[in-house]
């Protein structure tokens, strides 16, 4: 069956949405018994204002009425490639006590074992399309569209502390929270460690930051934080009626999305890749450690924070369409001052507390055996260190880890699979504070990194070593 988009009217969209979403299968492999049973043409494009001559009511209600077909498309990715079961760790726990989830969440192929398959060449795992689908890279919810999506607890906090909505009506956050990173995070200071953490367990916001950093602060850091808690307009939320908010939005933060200096699990896409359906996901970073990184992005591999931070505002935040931004209200920062101001502040965020030494080895007298074995197989077996390494375990470089030698490209979900290139060594210090793992958040868990790792490199881990590995992680 073929679903072409035709002339538009305010119900065509849903009414082809129906049409296609029936068995609309397009391909044998497994993956393909749901991508596309949506959109089966990936290149079709999105229901734009211009297509309801600039009606924003008809645009929102049709966008309403698709939004139910287009989470459950997500979710049943999601449910086939990932075991999504509340099952938290009882060894494992982030900064302020929420469990990490544990046990491998990636499915496996029907008729082979973990160990079974890392015994496999690439190019055999390859041509019997046998590596796991939880590895693939993993779409947007709604990968023709795009743009940025907040989880429902950064939502529901910043409503009642703000009176701000980041609520999409499109479409919503997809990944369960039980995966996410503890909401609100914990913030360390680089300059008062003595404190421990200086958010008080509360979301900082332009209502609270005041109070909370006045007296530790100085006046310029603070400055700097006030600017990463003001909201500027952005692609989706912006005063324009072409935005994906219900009501008119001032825009979103930068702490909107690296909460308290950490990460919520925020995502959107990267804006430098076209066509539409092979751009990547991109899952917020932790912007603790800064001050010991060299390089910014995943694979824009940018040269500092403040470059960073303003190719946030000026690229990033309009997916790289500067008539957009201009449209929609773009602010450009001053670097001198403004820029300046955040990127100081950014810098004296710090990783959490650890068990490491001043050679950044486990401290014996604290470690539990599993740790200690586990760090030795980080250095020599597994050969984990020789990428990340040093104080922020990364070698400040970005490495081609060649995922695709395990599999062919193909459609997922409007996602066009391709090869990943060059993505930066991300920091280890804290890793069990921010999943999900990978630049585009396409690991659940930190069993999930091992068994990938295992597999991309070729290490042929038994299954007591990837355990004594995740030990480690979560000791850093
Ligand atoms: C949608 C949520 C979102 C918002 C809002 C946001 N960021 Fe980011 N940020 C990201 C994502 C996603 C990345 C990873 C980009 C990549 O992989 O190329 C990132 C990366 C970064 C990095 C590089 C981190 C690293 O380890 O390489 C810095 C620095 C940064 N952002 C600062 C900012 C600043 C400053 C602002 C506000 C002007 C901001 N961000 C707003 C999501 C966001
Ligand atoms: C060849 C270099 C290299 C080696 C060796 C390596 N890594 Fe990585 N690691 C990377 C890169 C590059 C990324 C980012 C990949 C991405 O985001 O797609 C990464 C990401 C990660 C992440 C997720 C980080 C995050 O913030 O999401 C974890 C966890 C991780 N590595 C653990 C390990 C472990 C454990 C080993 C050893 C078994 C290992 N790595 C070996 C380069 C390497």
């Amino acid at each position: 069956m073929k679903c072409l988009l035709g002339v538009s009217s305010s119900l065509l969209f849903a009414a082809v949405l129906a049409a296609c979403s029936d068995g609309a299968v397009t391909s044998s492999n497994a993956q393909d018994s749901v991508y596309d049973r949506v959109f089966p043409n990936p290149t079709m494009p999105q229901p734009t204002l211009d297509d309801f001559n600039g009606d924003f009511a008809k645009f929102m209600a049709n966008a309403k009425v698709l939004k139910p077909e287009i989470e459950r498309r997500q979710l049943s990715l999601l449910e086939m490639r990932y075991d999504l079961s509340n099952r938290p760790s009882t060894s494992c726990k982030m900064s302020r006590g929420k469990p990490a989830q544990a046990g491998i969440r990636v499915k496996l192929p029907p008729g082979v074992t973990w160990q079974q398959l890392a015994s496999m060449t690439p190019a055999a795992i390859k041509s019997a399309d046998l590596f796991p689908a939880g590895f693939f890279p993993l779409p947007h919810v709604n990968h023709q569209e795009g743009g940025m999506v907040f989880p429902a607890s950064t939502i529901a906090d910043l409503k009642q502390q703000t009176g701000r909505d980041l609520q999409r009506f499109d479409l919503d956050f997809d990944i369960p929270e039980h995966f996410l990173a503890e909401f609100p995070a914990a913030m360390f200071l680089s300059t008062r460690k003595d404190l421990g953490d200086v958010s008080r367990g509360q979301l900082i916001t332009t209502e609270n930051f005041y109070v909370l950093f006045k007296d530790i602060l100085n006046p310029k850091q603070l400055d700097g934080m006030r600017l990463l808690l003001t909201p500027f307009a952005q692609a989706q939320f912006n005063l324009t009626t072409d935005r994906r908010s219900e009501r008119p939005s001032l825009g979103v933060s930068c702490f909107d999305c690296h909460i308290n200096g950490s990460t919520n699990g925020a995502f959107h896409l990267v804006g430098d890749i076209r066509p539409q359906a092979m751009r990547n996901r991109i899952d917020t970073p932790a912007l603790r450690g800064t001050n010991i990184q060299q390089i910014f992005g995943s694979q824009r591999g940018l040269e500092s924070v403040e470059d960073f931070t303003e190719f946030e505002q000026r690229a990033a935040y309009f997916d790289g369409d500067p008539e957009a931004a201009t449209r929609k209200g773009v602010n450009t920062l001053d670097r001198a001052t403004q820029v300046h101001a955040m990127a100081e502040m950014i810098r004296i965020i710090d990783f959490p507390p650890s068990n490491l030494d001043v050679f950044g080895k486990l401290d014996r007298h604290h470690a539990s055996n599993a740790e200690l074995r586990g760090e030795s197989l980080f250095f020599g077996k597994a050969k984990c260190a020789s990428c990340h390494d040093g104080a922020g375990f990364t070698d400040n470089s970005m490495h081609d880890l060649q995922a695709e030698r395990f599999f062919n490209h193909r459609m997922v979900n409007g996602q066009q699979t391709k090869d990943d290139g060059p993505i930066k060594t991300f920091s280890l210090r804290g890793i069990k504070d921010t999943p999900p793992y990978l630049h585009d958040g396409r690991l659940l868990t930190l069993e999930d990194t091992v068994e990938f790792f295992n597999l991309i490199l070729g290490l042929r881990l038994s299954t007591a070593e990837k355990e004594d590995l995740v030990s480690y992680l979560c000791a850093l």
